[in-house]
């Protein structure tokens, strides 16, 4: 079957890498996570003492990032390098993700990060999530998806998942992390997280991680296979 590109954007922690991942095993297509290039730049700024708000530093900086994704088996994903270095468990801590917000509001860091994430996209078979997938990276994405949950169930589930990976933080400070990320991914003048008009909406507040696989399976089989590829 021809394979399409599937852009999943949303909200922080309302459920979008998890189904994104199951989705492209099904499917047997390639999941990027654009949150993970965004975060090991963010990374790599804070190791290197880039001030975010010199220009030159920045574009400096960017030259010397090499990001690749390679195939973790007993993960079933892709996971980040940085420069040849694994970096998919040290982006996720809460050091990085206090900083991620203002780094991805960089117009330089966007455009590069764009750019690579379209040649990702190329061959198409790609499941990519992020805020700015359907409307700026694949405005011509087959299958676009926007999710969002209530921020106080997002921050629990981050709650559980930094808990999970050995950082114990008070809920107070995962919602204002939430609350603080989602300001400035929805007013940023580039890329902002926005819902692209062709993307079917998806509130994941009530709904089970099995809930979610489903009507996600449910968008591919209606959107794809009846209207698009049964036409062709
Ligand atoms: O996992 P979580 O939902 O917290 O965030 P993420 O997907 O790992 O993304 C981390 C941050 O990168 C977000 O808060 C956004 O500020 C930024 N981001 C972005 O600006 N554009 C994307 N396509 C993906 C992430």
């Amino acid at each position: 079957m021809r394979k399409i590109n599937i852009a999943i954007d949303g909200y922080s922690a309302c459920g979008k890498s998890s189904t994104a991942k199951a989705l492209s095993f099904w499917l047997q297509y390639v999941y990027i996570d654009s949150g993970s290039m965004y975060r090991a730049v963010t990374l790599f700024f804070l190791k290197n003492y880039i001030n975010f708000n010199n220009p030159k530093e920045i574009k400096e900086a960017l030259d010397k990032i090499q990001l690749d994704f390679y195939y973790h088996d007993g993960k079933r994903k892709h996971e980040i390098y940085l420069n040849g270095l694994n970096v998919e468990d040290e982006i996720r801590k809460m050091y990085v993700t206090d900083k991620v917000g203002e780094v991805s509001a960089i117009v330089d860091v966007r455009r590069a990060l764009v750019r690579q994430q379209q040649k990702l996209g190329k061959k198409r078979g790609v499941v990519m999530d992020g805020r700015d997938i359907g409307t700026v990276v694949f405005p011509d994405a087959e299958l676009k998806i926007f999710m969002t949950a209530d921020i106080e169930v997002r921050a629990h589930r981050r709650q559980k998942e930094l808990l999970e990976m050995g950082e114990m933080v008070e809920f107070e400070a995962v919602l204002e992390n939430l609350r603080k990320r989602d300001k400035i991914d929805e007013t940023r003048v580039e890329g902002p997280l926005i819902q692209a008009p062709d993307a079917h909406f998806m509130d994941t507040t009530h709904m089970t991680l099995e809930e979610q696989m489903e009507e996600m399976l449910n968008l591919y089989t209606t959107e794809i296979v009846e209207k698009a590829l049964v036409k062709n």
